[in-house]
């Protein structure tokens, strides 16, 4: 179902608040189940229990596949630009990607993984990437892809989490002008590990590794002479489709559990009509696959909906700051999905690099990730939109699965740096910090939603009571989303960030618990106090206040030794931006850090502190003031 104009909306949002179920079975019926469900809905947020389309079974790569075999076999699926404009690309039909996805499950099976196994992937942008995610779809197994730039404690803590049996890497991954060596990366992980039975190694960039006979597997040794059809699993709509670690204000990251039946339709139905994508066009969204934004919208919605999307290895400024131009017209991009902070980062180089290209193919372009300035905004409508393409600006979250408030493009009037309206079968609700709901327009407060919908989280692996405790408790019968909001006197939201001690650095999620924690590990530290702070470019730095012994190092060899350590225990983009050695943290009397003035110190805010009366020690918050970096 296609939304098509803006009473349409209206009408079909209406629909879906006052009878979601049959809203949703409408919507789902427009796919291949091998079972019909019994029931729609069954839900209560307090355990929480949340299932759609109960009894329902299903193989989401049918609907992927083998639905549209039939229809449009020769039509590209995936076009992969590989990292380097030099190299040849590649682009796999539909049928290339049945039967490769096929292929590549006949492998699995070979080397032993059955349905409801954990397998992780930890491998570049590469379409085997995709085929692999879809391989482990169609024999059952249940993926986590872990993005490739984290480091191999991160990977190990996955791993030993979902106690994985398998990983599937590459020999290493071209990012830029660098290769970097990822199976060493893996090596190091199964030191810290005891699940993992194989390695599948995809070959990309030839570099030597190390080789062990009993676990490793090259990807065309597993694929060779295995058939390229695969029958697909029954499903039931409620099985693991996938788990995706993510940050949050306390803790090691959780895997958020997301399930076959409602995560297939809710991203098919959030991807046509955010996008108003149509057949013919060719899509492209820039992120990388080991986040939810990859995984829905290059892998999922896409290719659910039938749709040609394009796959991007390499990275925004290399050679050049036109390197995502060039691409656009070099294959006539339509829709263009990006994150603000490579918005800022393009803009930051000027117009140059833009203007040698024409952009005249793109019709839609969207955001995603993190709050986007006005500034940016206006650039990117003026500069890439022509100020002829609507912006959608896409709220949403690893745990929502899948886009929940947004611009239906063309369609729903666009308000610079709002994410606009809730799309069908969203019920935002805001309230204040005691729960109380605050109803009418012009008001600002916490996000929550009231009510299901299909693409939710069912769960965090192996610890439902956290998923209860992170997202259910904060307000009662109400999940929580952790970002500030503000709906406006036209009833539109803007998402004004997070409320929780979780930051937003170039969009991606990080825990300042788990910044201080990897801080913490060095033998110098004492205690340290992470927060987040306006950043240009990347939206949110990091921020970090250090207490160390420096009686056997310089300042400066500490700081440089305490972002190592983070980029070995979490991964580069956990390195904080700035790091102060201070005498001491400001700390109420019962022991706890107060944020809020170390917050305010960052941004460089120093005069008003709001109460301090339960300060321990004051004067440690002027010696931090006086050294602020
Ligand atoms: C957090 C979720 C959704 C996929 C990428 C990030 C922030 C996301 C927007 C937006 C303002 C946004 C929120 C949210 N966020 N999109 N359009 N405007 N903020 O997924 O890592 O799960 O992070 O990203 O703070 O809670 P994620």
């Amino acid at each position: 179902m296609r939304i098509q104009t803006l009473s349409g909306y209206i009408h079909e949002y209406q629909k879906s608040i006052i009878n979601p179920e049959q809203f949703w079975a409408r919507i789902a019926d427009e796919f291949y189940w091998k079972k019909p469900w019994s029931k729609t809905l069954n839900w209560n947020f307090d355990e929480p229990k949340i299932e759609w389309f109960v009894d329902g079974k299903l193989n989401i790569t049918e609907n992927i596949l083998d639905r549209h075999l039939y229809t449009m076999k020769d039509r590209p699926a995936i076009i992969w630009e590989p990292n380097d404009p030099n190299e040849d690309n590649r682009i796999l039909t539909y049928k290339d990607l049945y039967e490769q996805v096929c292929q590549f499950s006949s492998a699995m099976k070979a080397q032993g993984i059955q349905k409801g196994d954990r397998v992780i992937i930890y491998m570049p942008m590469v379409p085997e990437a995709a085929i692999a995610m879809l391989a482990c779809a169609r024999i059952g197994a249940v993926h986590s892809v872990v993005f490739a730039g984290f480091s191999s404690s991160s990977l190990a803590d996955r791993i030993n989490d979902c106690q994985a049996k398998m990983v599937l890497t590459s020999d290493g991954n071209f990012r830029g002008s660098k290769k970097i060596p990822v199976k060493d990366v893996v090596d190091e992980a199964l030191e810290k590990t005891s699940s993992i039975e194989k390695v599948i190694v995809y070959k990309r960039t030839e570099q030597e590794v190390k080789w062990n006979d009993d676990i490793d597997i090259w990807w065309h040794d597993a694929i060779d002479g295995q058939p390229k059809e695969c029958e697909a699993e029954e499903m039931d709509a409620e099985d693991m489709l996938f788990i995706l670690y993510t940050s949050g204000s306390t803790g090691k990251p959780k895997g958020v559990v997301h399930t076959c039946g409602g995560y297939m339709v809710w991203t098919a139905f959030t991807f046509q009509n955010v996008f108003q994508y149509m057949q013919g066009d060719t899509y492209w969204c820039t992120a990388d696959v080991g986040w939810i934004t990859g995984h829905s919208y290059i892998v999922y919605g896409p290719l659910l909906s039938g749709a040609t999307s394009l796959m991007f290895e390499g990275v925004p400024t290399w050679p050049d700051a036109g390197r995502f131009w060039e691409i656009v017209d070099k294959y006539k991009v339509n829709q263009f999905y990006t994150a603000p902070t490579a918005i800022r980062a393009l803009q930051a180089h000027g117009l140059d690099p833009v203007k040698k290209h024409k952009l005249d193919s793109l019709k839609v372009i969207g955001t995603v990730g993190e709050p986007i300035n006005e500034e940016a905004w206006n650039w990117y409508h003026t500069h890439i939109g022509k100020t002829s393409c609507p912006i959608v600006d896409t709220w949403w979250q690893t745990e929502t699965g899948g886009i929940m408030i947004s611009p239906i493009a063309g369609i729903t009037p666009n308000k610079p740096s709002y994410a606009t309206l809730p799309l069908p079968g969203v019920q935002p609700v805001i309230v204040d910090n005691d729960g109380n709901e605050l109803k009418g327009n012009g008001v600002e407060g916490n996000l929550c939603i009231k009510y299901p919908w299909p693409g939710m989280l069912r769960t965090t692996y192996g610890d439902h009571e956290r998923c209860k405790q992170t997202y259910f408790s904060s307000f009662k019968g109400m999940y929580f989303t952790g970002d500030g909001v503000k709906r406006d006197h036209d009833g539109y939201y803007r998402i004004l960030g997070r409320v929780d001690d979780v930051i937003n650095v170039s969009g991606h999620r990080m825990g300042t618990a788990e910044v201080e924690n990897a801080i913490n590990e060095h033998p110098r530290v004492v205690e340290s106090a992470v927060v987040g702070y306006p950043h240009d470019i990347k939206g949110q730095g990091i921020y970090a206040y250090v207490i160390a012994d420096l009686s056997t190092r310089t300042e400066e060899n500490l700081t440089n030794e305490i972002r190592d350590m983070v980029a070995n225990i979490i991964g580069p983009i956990a390195k904080p931006d700035k790091i102060q050695i201070v005498p001491g943290l400001p700390k109420t009397r019962s022991g706890k850090i107060m944020r809020r003035i170390l917050r305010k110190i960052a941004e460089g805010n120093t005069d008003n502190f709001g109460d301090t009366s339960t300060l321990l020690d004051p004067s440690v918050v002027e010696k931090i003031i006086e050294d602020r970096k």
